[in-house]
């Protein structure tokens, strides 16, 4: 995609977030972040694009870095162009998004919006006198921040926390995303095909909706017996773990935990079947190890 496109991209986006844009047009006059540093550890696309332009034109310094894995090198490109400090590539090394995580940290910025609790855990291990607070945006950084409540000793707003958060992204945007990004990467159907949700949160309801909503077979395991009963009465199958991954053409998982599916699930996959994680980590679906196993055969 050449910069035209992705400029065009992050125009179109802005013409889509008309609140945003009219925040930034008052920022721009009321410059509420003047003076101050903003370090944020987000997504960086299209989207985010214009939600970092905002605060720049409240008058903050923004440095910028991504998460792992999702960093598009136009938008970072984009970013540099009109004045946001990155410092960021797309990787899935760890170790190398470790390294811009903790860059962004040494820059001991006033404010922090962080996804995953990435930033936040950086400067739990070293605190610097002027952080003044931040944004946290999803369920697995709330996860990760809550044992470190006292320590951090900070405001951060949860985003996650949101009832529209909840509905608006985690059910109905993020369930469609999950969806749709299974349409486009495997080019199959899904009429017929048995679909596995592992957690039945505000993500996992949307991804089983979506997924029932084009006609596929699906189930439901979460460790919440309470939340499977509400699976049950919606209508989903809620067979014992084991049933579920062994009937499942497609698994999803979206859970906020580790491990889920590992190599210890492979006896009892479907050959074929398709592994898709919708939590924030990587972690989810322990995929080194799936690999390693002699029973997985590499398809190019
Ligand atoms: N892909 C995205 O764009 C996106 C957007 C928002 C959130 N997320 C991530 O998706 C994940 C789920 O978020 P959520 O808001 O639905 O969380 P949630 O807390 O509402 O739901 C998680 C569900 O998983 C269940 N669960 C936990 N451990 C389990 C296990 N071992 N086996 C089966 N079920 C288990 C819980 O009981 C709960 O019902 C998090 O990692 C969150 O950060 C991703």
């Amino acid at each position: 995609m050449d910069n035209r496109t992705t400029k065009s991209r992050i125009e179109w986006v802005s013409e889509s977030c008309r609140l945003l844009t009219g925040i930034e047009r008052e920022f721009s006059e009321t410059r509420p972040f003047r003076d101050l540093t903003i370090g944020t550890g987000i997504h960086l696309e299209p989207k985010t694009a214009v939600l970092l332009c905002t605060l720049k034109s409240g008058g903050a310094r923004v440095v910028a870095t991504g998460n792992l894995s999702s960093t598009q090198p136009e938008t970072v490109d984009y970013l540099l162009a009109h004045g946001i400090e990155v410092i960021a590539e797309q990787t899935i090394d760890q170790s190398v998004h470790d390294l811009s995580l903790n860059q962004i940290v040494a820059e001991t910025p006033d404010l922090l919006l962080d996804n995953g609790g990435d930033l936040f855990a950086i400067y739990a291990e070293n605190p610097y006198p002027n952080l003044l607070g931040g944004t946290e945006e999803t369920a697995s950084g709330r996860m990760r921040l809550e044992p470190m409540r006292e320590q951090l000793n900070k405001p951060i707003l949860v985003i996650n926390d949101s009832p529209i958060k909840q509905f608006a992204e985690n059910r109905h945007a993020v369930g469609q995303s999950i969806f749709e990004s299974y349409m486009r990467l495997t080019n199959r159907s899904t009429n017929g095909k048995r679909v596995t949700v592992f957690g039945y949160g505000a993500c996992g309801k949307g991804v089983a909706a979506n997924f029932r909503n084009a006609n596929a077979v699906v189930s439901v395991v979460d460790v919440d017996p309470v939340t499977t009963l509400e699976a049950h009465l919606d209508g989903f199958r809620t067979p014992l773990r084991q049933e579920a991954v062994g009937d499942a053409d497609i698994i999803v998982t979206e859970t906020g935990s580790v491990n889920i599916v590992t190599a210890a699930d492979i006896p009892d996959f479907k050959d074929g079947v398709i592994l898709i994680n919708g939590g924030h980590f990587p972690t989810e679906i322990a995929v080194s190890e799936l690999c390693a196993s002699r029973s997985v055969v590499r398809r190019e």
